[in-house]
């Protein structure tokens, strides 16, 4: 399958490499797309992977192009996702976030079941997602998600921003938000990826709680998950390694969208859900 990549930052980079060494089965990459503002690491990036890239989206040679990779941010997804499926493109979304819009969400849907395309939503920073799912089969109640990350991961936030929180000198640990994933997309939008897939396999955004704590001392990203319904309890812990590209992001994620990708792209084989 012919794939474009959206992006040339931490995932993106990891994706190219995976595909480049061969650790993919049937997997052609024929675009990077980047910025103007990288446009230098673009084309080392490109040249590495033997492929084209570009910085205008508009431009792509869509007859020759079967997946599509986002792994540039939810405004990409907000701009582009829809046009990617009303082509028919199948479209791997790693900034699941912008999917909380339940328009939006509903939009897309309706067009890929015209259209005949897929998407793909990688678990990324956490799992057990397929448990969520088979428990929203029967009477889910509940399904909650606390987050703990370092101040430095969580500032910038316009939450932080808005209620002038000083992150600068905790010393222990601070909880700052708790409230529906739908309220986590605007107070904490670059940490929703991961409420935002946990509501969508579930309860949907606005049953979906989220609690985010800022953790002075802590050295890796940390998820929990608990859910509550007529098939029992369950209760998920996932401590991440940053990615070595960027701090804000766990390797699990990298490692998530190459599964994802190798899974879709290589025919039959062994499907988990
Ligand atoms: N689902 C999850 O669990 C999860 C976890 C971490 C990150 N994410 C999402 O993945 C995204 C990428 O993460 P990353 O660590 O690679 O970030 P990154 O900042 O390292 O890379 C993002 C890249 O996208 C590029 N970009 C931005 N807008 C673009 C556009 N319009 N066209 C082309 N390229 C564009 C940037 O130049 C940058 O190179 C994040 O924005 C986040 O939303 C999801």
């Amino acid at each position: 399958m012919n794939v474009v990549i959206i992006g040339c930052g931490n995932i993106a980079t990891y994706v190219v490499n995976s595909i480049v060494n061969g650790e993919t089965k049937g997997i052609k990459l024929h675009t990077i797309v980047g910025t103007p503002r990288r446009t230098d690491y673009l084309q080392e990036l490109s040249a590495h992977a033997n492929c084209h890239w570009t910085t205008d989206i508009d431009s792509l040679e869509w007859d020759e192009i079967d997946v599509m990779i986002e792994a540039a941010g939810q405004q990409v997804v907000k701009d582009h996702l829809l046009t990617f499926v009303k082509k028919g493109k199948h479209v791997l979304v790693i900034s699941i976030g912008a999917l909380v819009d339940q328009d939006f969400f509903q939009t897309v849907y309706t067009e890929a079941k015209k259209s005949g395309s897929q998407i793909l939503l990688p678990s990324g920073a956490i799992g057990g997602l397929d448990a969520i799912r088979n428990a929203a089969m029967g009477e889910l109640r509940s399904v909650e998600l606390t987050t703990k990350k370092h101040p430095d991961s969580l500032t910038g936030a316009p939450y932080i921003i808005e209620n002038g929180i000083d992150m600068d000198h905790l010393t222990e640990d601070l909880v700052l938000f708790r409230g529906s994933a739908l309220e986590a997309a605007s107070a904490f939008p670059e940490n929703l990826n991961v409420a935002a897939a946990l509501s969508l396999a579930g309860l949907g955004p606005e049953r979906t709680m989220v609690n985010i704590i800022a953790s002075p001392h802590i050295e890796m990203n940390t998820h929990e998950i608990q859910a509550t319904g007529n098939f029992g309890n369950l209760y998920f812990r996932f401590e991440n390694k940053p990615s070595p590209e960027n701090r804000k992001s766990s390797y699990l994620v990298n490692l998530s969208v190459v599964r994802t990708l190798e899974d879709f792209c290589r025919n039959g084989g062994l499907f988990y859900n």
